[in-house]
């Protein structure tokens, strides 16, 4: 069912697929004498205000960074309490997420995950599924190299099997097999937290598109910080490796 949600500007033009790397949780905790999970707990309310922007300025897929393949590096206490987390969205979120026709989605490696969080994540993709106000992605130990890796290893199974050719392996085919292969080819990267790097997240994906760091932490970016990315986006000009004069 259609929302009629204001948009943010008519004449802006709207990136159709947007990533964020949400960075800075444990840094805005401890700048607030809070330890880091604090940080991770208040990011919460930064990923429902990106989702309520993202449907009002009509954005089709939004993927957010949550958990790296390298995280599970980080203290047990804190990973154990990012799993809890996660779970705790799962149950309280996702039904949400559907009254609003949002369709969610996780990437990544799931079998490091418990039995318990794999079976939430799969039972809230199932409920979802059909929904077509817009696609959520939720990267949990999602790596970009992991990413490109995995569909290799398909289309090399699929040489083996004699399915296809070695001359079936081509950019189309490999994308095929990446994760967010069906979504529009990612507009926008943001990251937040001041740094100014991409740490394997969508490394295949990021090939064209237009990165917008800002030092905001995760849980300071709101609406506002939101619709700002996409201002700055508007502004942006992609030549795709053509001349400006070619793309205007
Ligand atoms: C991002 O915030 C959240 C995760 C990586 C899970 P951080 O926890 O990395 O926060 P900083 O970068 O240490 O401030
Ligand atoms: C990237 O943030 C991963 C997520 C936001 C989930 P990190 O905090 O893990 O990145 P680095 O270690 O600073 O590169
Ligand atoms: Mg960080």
């Amino acid at each position: 069912m259609p929302t009629n949600i204001a948009s943010v500007d008519d004449k802006l033009k709207i990136p159709e697929h947007i990533a964020i790397i949400m960075d800075g949780n444990g840094r805005w905790a401890q700048a607030q004498g809070k330890g880091r999970v604090a940080g991770h707990k208040a990011g919460v309310n930064s990923v429902r205000a990106v989702v309520k922007g993202a449907r009002k300025a009509g954005v089709k897929a939004l993927t957010l960074f949550a958990f790296s393949s390298e995280n599970w590096q980080r203290p047990e206490q804190e990973v154990s309490v990012l799993m809890d987390l996660f779970m705790y969205v799962l149950t309280k979120e996702v039904k949400r997420l559907h009254k609003n026709n949002i369709c969610f989605k996780v990437i990544g490696d799931l079998s490091r995950f418990s039995d318990k969080l794999q079976k939430s994540i799969r039972k809230s993709e199932q409920l979802t599924a059909d929904n077509t106000e817009l696609v959520l992605s939720v990267a949990a130990n999602y790596g970009g190299r992991w990413d490109i890796t995995n569909a290799a290893k398909q289309l090399a199974t699929q040489v083996q099997d004699n399915e296809i050719s070695l001359d079936d392996i081509t950019e189309n085919s490999l994308n095929e097999h990446t994760c967010l292969a069906k979504l529009p080819p990612l507009d926008l990267l943001i990251r937040t937290g001041g740094d100014y790097r991409i740490s394997n997240f969508l490394l295949w994906q990021a090939a064209y598109a237009e990165f917008y760091f800002t030092e905001v932490l995760w849980p300071d970016f709101d609406e506002k910080a939101f619709e700002k990315a996409i201002e700055v986006f508007d502004q942006r000009e992609r030549r795709f490796g053509k001349t400006g004069e070619q793309v205007k």
